[in-house]
């Protein structure tokens, strides 16, 4: 029997079920997408003029489909949705788990679960459901339990077909991905859904596999990239002890076509949701495998970037602290061009400095400073304030920490900032944007990462 897919159904509305909805939307006219969302503010923002995500050529595409053939739901009025669509796709989070067996490593796949028993108890004829959230190898299983008996007069089809787009690039990387990864059971399930990326996707980019290999790739593409800045990283700090220059290293290296020249920039180490809880994920199945090298391995990758994070924290507390201890810091995004601050490496090194009592002065032009405060803890003699530029935060700063690797900071005049600062600023650079030769010219010390 041919499946078709006329009537898509997305649950969860966040930085990946709202940008993929869009897209498909935009690339399938004639079918009708809806995602809905238990947060009733998430979905009223994904309504309004300003999304709850920012992502470069986002808006525009939401312009375009939005009322048309895309529509945001709260999802106690996405029931009708729900009953008619041909596929939903599952695009909720999988955080790190907090209690319970595998608590701090495994995922978190409780969400998930509650989306297969609602679409269990809700769902209508045959539904292909799909995993789009990123999950540890063998979870289809404990969804198709899920859906297998709680189900009515329905049945499923299972796919795992997992997300690659990186914040700040989503839409290009929607829209002309490396490839679609479609895992699955039934040939006829996995070429329905390879029909609707096919309408805007090279098929030959398209990759057919089982379910397991589908939900243990996307975890080991996760791993092998937060591998790379690990491994170049590791790289940085002895660059600095032997005045070797990581940058230089960086392009030998990327210049070898089997390295490749992508994912060797060294910086202030990883952040964002993923590489951190994919890579705990990976470790524990690795445990529960009893595959303790392995397990070993993949520890190592995070906590290489620990260490960087706190190195260069440090680094910046150590000179602030011998004049007036005042920091700026600049970027608070994990990367540039997203709002995301999930797992920034700025959040750690802002609560270290903060119980260490210094002063912080935060800029960021994306991030939303109420949601970030809530992420630190101050210390009884720490200040802190958000500014509005990058030239208000550094005035009077004695360290200038810079974070994200917005554009903008690289162009920064530091003849005219230098005035403004203390008495003998440094600047610590954790992504090697700042124009060193510029700032060292006005007066600043400036350490780069790789960097004598
Ligand atoms: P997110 O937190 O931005 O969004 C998840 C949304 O799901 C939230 O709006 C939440 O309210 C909603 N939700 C949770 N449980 C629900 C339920 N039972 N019913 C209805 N709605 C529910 O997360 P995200 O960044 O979009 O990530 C989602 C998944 O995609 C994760 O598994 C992540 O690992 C994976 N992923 C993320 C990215 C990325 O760039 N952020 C890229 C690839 C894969
Ligand atoms: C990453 C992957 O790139 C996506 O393929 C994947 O879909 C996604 O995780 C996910 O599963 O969530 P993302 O975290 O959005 O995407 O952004 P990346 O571009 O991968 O950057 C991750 C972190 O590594 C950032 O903090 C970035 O600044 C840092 N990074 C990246 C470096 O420090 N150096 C580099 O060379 C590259």
């Amino acid at each position: 029997m041919k499946l078709a897919i006329q009537n898509i159904v997305c649950i969860g509305a966040g930085y990946v079920g709202g940008p993929t909805m869009a897209v498909i939307a935009d690339r399938c006219p004639s079918i009708q997408v809806t995602v809905i969302d238990r947060d009733p503010a998430r979905i009223a923002a994904w309504n309004s003029a300003t999304l709850p995500v920012f992502e470069p050529g986002l808006d525009a595409v939401v312009q375009r489909c939005r009322g048309r053939n895309l529509h945001f739901l709260p999802q106690d009025q996405g029931l009708p949705a729900l009953q008619a669509a041909d596929a939903i796709f599952i695009a909720v989070n999988t955080p790190t788990k907090l209690v319970g067996d595998g608590a701090g490593k495994a995922s978190d796949l409780s969400f998930v679960e509650a989306c297969a028993r609602y679409i269990a108890e809700n769902a209508a004829g045959h539904t292909i459901v799909i995993e789009k959230s990123t999950m540890p190898v063998r979870a289809a299983d404990a969804i198709k339990r899920i859906l297998q008996t709680n189900a009515r007069e329905t049945s499923f089809d299972i796919l795992s077909n997992p997300e690659f787009l990186a914040e700040g690039t989503a839409i290009r990387d929607l829209e002309k991905p490396d490839r679609v990864l479609i895992g699955g059971e039934r040939p006829e399930a996995i070429d329905a859904l390879a029909e609707v990326y096919a309408q805007w996707v090279d098929p030959g980019t398209i990759i057919r596999t089982n379910l397991w290999s589908a939900e243990l790739s996307k975890l080991a593409a996760n791993a092998f990239l937060a591998q790379r800045v690990s491994s170049i990283n590791a790289i940085s700090s002895l660059c600095e002890a032997t005045e070797a220059d990581v940058d230089q290293v960086a392009k030998v290296l990327g210049s070898d076509s089997r390295i490749g020249p992508k994912f060797l920039k060294a910086s202030v180490g990883f952040g964002g949701s993923c590489f951190k809880k994919d890579v705990l994920s990976l470790v524990y199945l690795c445990e529960f495998y009893g595959l303790d090298a392995p397990a070993a391995y993949w520890q190592a990758v995070l906590d290489m970037n620990e260490w960087q994070k706190r190195r260069v924290g440090l680094a910046a507390a150590k000179h602030a602290a011998a004049y007036a201890r005042r920091i700026a810091v600049l970027g608070l995004a994990f990367k540039k061009d997203t709002n995301d601050f999930r797992e920034t490496a700025a959040i750690d090194i802002c609560n270290h400095l903060l119980a260490a009592g210094f002063h912080l002065s935060l800029h960021d032009y994306r991030v939303d400073s109420a949601a970030f405060a809530r992420q630190l803890s101050s210390g009884p003699d720490a200040s802190l304030a958000f500014a509005r530029s990058p030239e208000e935060a550094i005035r009077g700063a004695d360290s200038v920490l810079v974070l994200t690797e917005w554009d903008a900071y690289g162009q920064l005049d530091w003849a005219a900032l230098r005035a403004t600062c203390g008495q003998a600023p440094a600047i610590f650079d954790g992504r090697n944007i700042v124009n060193r030769l510029a700032a060292e010219k006005a007066g600043f010390t400036v350490h780069c990462i790789g960097k004598a």
